[in-house]
């Protein structure tokens, strides 16, 4: 007992004059009697001795692994690092699931289920005696999920992205995770490949443990998470399979008991000027849309004022320095190799495109992270002098087919496409494109604008990853690569092509984008942010007298969603969870 106390007195000291942070923990484990009781007895039948609960900060492992998420599948080695950096520091790890979303086996869509898992995080986390948490994120969804959760308790928080996958390698040439697959898919249509040739390729790509490893959502969240301060320096990109993403996990648990006793809460890092920082960064690196759609979603959790024109604002000139696809030619682990993101920070910081006090979960600010980084191949990261592109961020359109807005990444698209007017050739929905884009009869050529409707956040349901719609077969024999196509969906951000996407309002809610009809003229011009439907408005308010909405769905988490969801332009949250309600004690149980 005596060595206990000389434990406690350890385990729970103050910062030099500064006064210990209350730990919600000790409201369960260090209660006397029954309640006590309770609440310490069951958890020992995992083994747990008692000076664990001598008032130590608890932290919490919020784990998305799950074999249906694959590239959350190694998350379990993660958590036991984490774990062991947490009893290193004096904390009491204690490790939690939460609903994983695997992005390619989830259907409708994993980003119907955001909302729903980051309930699942929230109430997990506000229910249970933590004093901090690890969020194992990867998989796309699974970031903004989670952290939207921690960000409604307001906790000290640490986010561990699981790493992206090993470079693929197919018969010597060098292939991404989902920018290929685009590729095949058309080779293949093309009779390009062949069947046999199809499947060798699916286990070239996904080689090793971890998360795409092209700049996709999950690279691209990752990168978002070290730029804006929740993730410790390198977060973004060390390889799931390198040991050093294993060490990074356990220095994220030590650091997280030093936050607790700092109280360094989430939204202390998470100011409009850390958005900021992220909105830029993700210019500098290429980085995916649908990152537009989360970091809405977490602002407006932690109560920071961010809006759609933000990011046209401080996006607009940051030139994209990495070379990755789906936009330039190489990956996640060559970035890694050449310096990764603190390289990419460094250099937006030179040219004041950074605000370098921002402060991060390691305590200091991001320029005193970055600032000694070194970049080792210049092809991979360039210079702010020498851009790999000189417009990286995402450009936000407006117009009469988009008065909410609507999203497009110029380092994606054909460059002489960005000014295009062309006559529209209209999809009600995914099912009537997939029933119609190979027809040989299709009426369509390279300048037309395919404007495919309903796939929003209401309309899919579920805001589905389909606004990249693959070219009708007939013109990709042709060799055309691309053509302007606009919908209300959102695209994986391993594609790529001149793709308007996020047109609010959707189709589904009685848009604009619901009156196209079949031989409209349709304008796009990214430089003047404009998207325009050449019809007069007296006869797009007549097609608005004869449009109906869709029916409702009946029952279930469907429902909910679909009578709560907001629109893209808003990040797509739920309309009753906007805000944080920190984490107050929850009554006794019994
Ligand atoms: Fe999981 Fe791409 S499918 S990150």
């Amino acid at each position: 007992m005596a060595k206990d106390k000389k434990k406690k007195s350890n385990s729970g000291k103050k910062q030099a004059g500064r006064k210990a942070p209350f730990l919600r923990s000790t409201e369960w484990f260090g209660k006397p009697g029954m309640d006590g009781f309770h609440h310490r007895s069951w958890m020992k039948n995992q083994g747990l001795p008692h000076h664990l609960f001598d008032g130590r900060p608890v932290i919490g492992i919020c784990n998305t692994w799950s074999e249906l998420t694959p590239c959350n599948a190694h998350f379990r080695i993660l958590a036991e690092r984490v774990k062991r950096g947490v009893y290193e520091a004096g904390g009491f790890p204690l490790e939690f699931p939460v609903m994983s979303l695997g992005e390619t086996l989830m259907r409708p869509t994993t980003m119907m289920f955001r909302n729903l898992a980051s309930m699942d995080v929230e109430e997990s986390i506000r229910a249970n005696p933590l004093d901090a948490v690890v969020l194992l994120v990867g998989c796309d969804k699974t970031t903004p999920a989670l952290v939207m959760g921690a960000a409604s308790c307001d906790l000290p928080t640490i986010v561990v992205s699981g790493g992206p996958m090993l470079n693929g390698r197919f018969r010597g040439e060098t292939i991404g995770s989902g920018t290929h697959v685009w590729k095949f898919v058309e080779a293949e249509k093309r009779g390009e490949l062949s069947t046999q040739d199809f499947q060798d390729a699916e286990a070239c790509m996904s080689r090793s443990v971890g998360h795409c490893m092209t700049m996709g959502t999950a690279s691209t969240m990752a990168s978002m998470m070290e730029a804006i301060g929740l993730g410790l320096p390198s977060n973004a990109a060390i390889p799931a399979a390198d040991s050093r993403r294993n060490a990074l996990a356990h220095m994220a648990g030590r650091r997280i008991v030093e936050m607790a006793h700092e109280d360094l809460k989430i939204s202390k890092i998470l100011t409009r000027k850390a958005f900021e920082n992220a909105i830029r960064t993700n210019g500098a690196i290429g980085g995916s849309t649908n990152a537009v759609v989360h970091l809405l979603a977490v602002a407006g959790r932690i109560g920071v004022k961010l809006s759609l024109d933000d990011w046209d604002q401080f996006g607009r000139d940051v030139p994209c320095l990495v070379n990755l696809m789906p936009s330039g030619k190489y990956l996640m682990e060559d970035f890694y190799y050449a310096g990764g993101l603190p390289a990419v920070l460094k250099e937006l910081a030179e040219v004041d495109l950074l605000h370098k006090g921002a402060k991060t979960v390691n305590g200091k600010s991001i320029w005193q992270n970055v600032k000694d980084a070194q970049c080792s191949d210049r092809d991979v990261i360039h210079l702010t002098s020498k851009p790999f592109k000189a417009q990286g961020g995402i450009c936000v359109l407006r117009g009469n087919l988009a008065p909410g807005g609507a999203v497009i990444k110029p380092s994606a698209a054909t460059p002489k496409l960005m000014q295009h007017k062309g006559r529209a050739v209209v999809f009600e929905n995914i099912e009537d494109y997939k029933a119609r884009i190979d027809d040989p009869n299709l009426d369509i050529d390279e300048n037309c604008v395919m404007v495919l409707k309903n796939c929003g956040p209401k309309g899919y349901p579920g805001f589905s990853e389909v606004g990249n719609m693959a070219l009708p077969a007939k013109l990709l024999k042709k060799g055309v690569t691309d053509m302007v196509r606009i919908s209300d969906a959102r695209m994986s951000g391993t594609a790529y092509g001149t793709v308007v996407l996020h047109t609010a309002p959707e189709a589904a809610v009685g848009g604009p984008l619901a009156l196209v009809h079949e031989g409209d003229m349709i304008e796009l011009n990214v430089k003047k942010r404009r998207i325009h439907l050449d019809v007069s408005e007296e006869e797009l308010e007549r097609r608005r007298q004869d449009w109906t909405a869709p029916e409702p769905p009946e029952r279930g988490y469907w429902r909910v969603y679909h009578d709560h969801v907001m629109q893209a332009d808003t990040g797509c949250d739920f309309d009753f969870l906007i805000g944080s309600s920190g984490a107050p004690i929850p009554r006794e149980s019994h």
